[in-house]
C-alpha cells in the first residue's frame, strides 16, 4: 500500500540506495580486479626470451630416472599416460593423515568433471620420526596419491619442496594441461575450477591464476626466522604473485619456472619465488577475487558453489560444509547472488570481529604487562 503512493522521486532514492549497496558490496571487487592487473612484460627482454626458449627446448625424459631417486615414494603410475586436464597438487604435513582423509572424502573425491579428468595428489617431505614414515608407507599403499620428496618437510624447506613439485610435474605429468598448487587447510571447488578453465582459450598457455598479492615488501628485520637479507633480494618490493595459498598454472609455466629458477634463491617465501620466477619467464599473473587467499569465507551453499577457494580450518567444519554442500540442489541465478551476498557481508563482519578480538586481547595483555 505504502509502495503505490511513493512518488517518482522518492522511488529513485530507494533505486539510488539500493544501487549504492550493490556497488559497495560487488564494486569493491570489479576494482580490485581492474586495478590489480599486473602490466604486461615486454617480450623484447633478451633474457626472458632466452628462459622461454629453453623451457621450450627442456626435455626432462633423460633425467627421470636420476630425479627419480629423489622421493621416497612417488606416485608416478598416478599419472602414467592418462590425459589430465587439472591436476591438484595439495601440499601436506607427513603428520597430517587426518586432514588428507577429510580431504579425499569431499571435494577430492571427484575423477571427473563433464569429461574432463582430474586428478588429486598430496604432496609431502620426511617426517622427523620413523614411526611416521612407516604409517605414511602404508597410507600410501592403500591410497596411491602420495608423493614424498627425500627432504625434511619443515616450514623452511616449502620453497624447496614447491620447486620438487614442479620438477615432478614437468618430469612424471607432462600431460596435465593444467596444475593447481594448494595447501590442505584450503577447500577448493574443483567442478567450477574446471570450467573457468574450459571458457579460457583454445590453447591457453601462460597462465598463472590466483589471488594476486601486490606490492608486498620483504621482510628485513634480521630477528625474525623468515628474515631476507639484501644479498639474496636486493629490491624494495617483491613483483605481484599468486597468493600459495592456491593458485593454478599451465604446463608451459610451470617448465619456465622450473627453467627461471635455477637463478632464484629458495630462502624466499614459496609464493615470491613462484612470482619471482614467472616474472623471469614474462608470464603475468592473472588476479581473481573468487580465490580466497588466506581467509576463510563464510559458509553458503550457492556462495560455495561460486567461488573458487576458501580456507576451512577444521576437518568437522569441512565434512559437514560439503555433506550440505553435495546434498543441495543446483543454485539459481537470484540464489547465487543472494549467496554471494550473503558469504559477503558475513565474511566482512567476521573480519572485523576478530580485528577487534585482537585489539581487546593486545589491550588485555598490555594491561597485564
Ligand atoms: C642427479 O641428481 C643429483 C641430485 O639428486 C644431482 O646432484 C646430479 O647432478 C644429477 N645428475 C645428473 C646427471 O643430472
Ligand atoms: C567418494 O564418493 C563416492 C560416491 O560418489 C563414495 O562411494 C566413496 O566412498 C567416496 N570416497 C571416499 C574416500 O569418501
Ligand atoms: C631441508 O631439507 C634438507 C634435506 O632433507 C635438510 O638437510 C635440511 O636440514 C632441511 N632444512 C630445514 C631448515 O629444515
Ligand atoms: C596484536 O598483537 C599482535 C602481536 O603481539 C599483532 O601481530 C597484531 O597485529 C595485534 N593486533 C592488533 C589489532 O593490534
Amino acid at each position: 500500500m505504502v509502495f503505490c503512493r511513493l512518488r517518482t522521486h522518492q522511488w529513485c532514492f530507494i533505486l539510488s540506495n539500493v544501487l549504492l549497496f550493490h556497488l559497495l558490496i560487488f564494486g569493491a571487487d570489479l576494482m580490485e580486479e581492474y586495478f590489480l592487473r599486473a602490466l604486461p612484460t615486454s617480450y623484447t627482454d633478451m633474457k626472458v626470451l632466452e628462459v622461454r626458449e629453453q623451457a621450450r627446448k627442456l626435455d626432462m625424459s633423460t633425467l627421470k630416472a636420476n630425479i627419480s631417486r629423489a622421493y621416497v615414494v612417488s606416485s608416478s603410475e598416478a599419472c602414467s599416460d592418462k590425459e589430465i586436464f587439472l591436476l591438484a597438487l595439495i601440499f601436506t604435513s607427513p603428520e597430517n593423515s587426518l586432514r588428507r582423509s577429510a580431504i579425499r572424502g569431499t571435494w577430492a573425491n571427484l575423477t571427473h568433471v563433464r569429461d574432463y579428468t582430474v586428478l588429486a595428489l598430496f604432496l609431502l617431505g620426511k617426517p622427523s620420526s620413523e614411526a611416521t614414515q612407516q604409517e605414511l608407507i602404508k597410507e600410501m599403499k592403500q591410497h596411491q596419491d602420495l608423493i614424498q620428496g627425500d627432504f625434511l618437510d619443515s616450514p623452511e624447506n616449502q620453497t624447496l619442496k614447491t620447486l620438487r613439485t614442479i620438477e615432478w610435474v614437468i618430469t612424471f605429468c607432462s600431460q596435465a594441461r593444467f596444475i593447481l598448487k594448494t595447501e590442505e587447510e584450503m577447500f577448493i571447488n574443483l567442478p567450477t575450477l574446471v570450467e573457468y578453465l574450459l571458457n579460457l582459450r583454445n590453447h591457453p598457455e601462460d597462465i598463472y591464476l590466483g589471488r594476486l598479492v601486490p606490492q608486498e615488501t620483504p621482510n628485513r628485520d634480521p630477528q625474525s626466522h623468515s628474515y631476507i637479507p639484501l644479498h639474496k633480494y636486493s629490491e624494495m618490493y617483491y613483483p605481484d604473485y599468486c597468493s600459495a595459498t592456491a593458485f593454478v598454472i599451465s604446463q608451459d609455466v610451470a617448465r619456465k619456472i622450473y627453467v627461471a629458477s635455477k637463478e632464484v634463491p629458495l630462502i624466499l617465501p614459496p609464493g615470491v619465488f613462484v612470482g619471482i620466477c614467472t616474472k623471469k619467464a614474462g608470464v603475468d599473473p592473472i588476479h581473481s577475487s573468487r580465490f580466497s587467499g588466506r581467509r576463510h569465507i563464510r559458509y553458503n551453499r550457492c556462495c560455495y558453489k561460486f567461488i573458487f577457494t576458501s580456507s576451512v580450518a577444521r576437518e568437522g567444519q569441512l565434512l559437514r560444509e560439503w555433506e550440505e554442500m553435495s546434498n543441495g540442489k543446483d543454485c539459481t541465478l537470484l540464489e547465487t547472488y543472494y549467496g554471494l551476498l550473503s558469504c559477503r557481508v558475513m565474511t566482512y563482519l567476521d573480519g572485523f570481529k576478530h580485528l577487534s578480538v585482537d585489539a581487546l586481547q593486545n589491550e588485555t595483555l598490555r594491561a597485564a604487562d
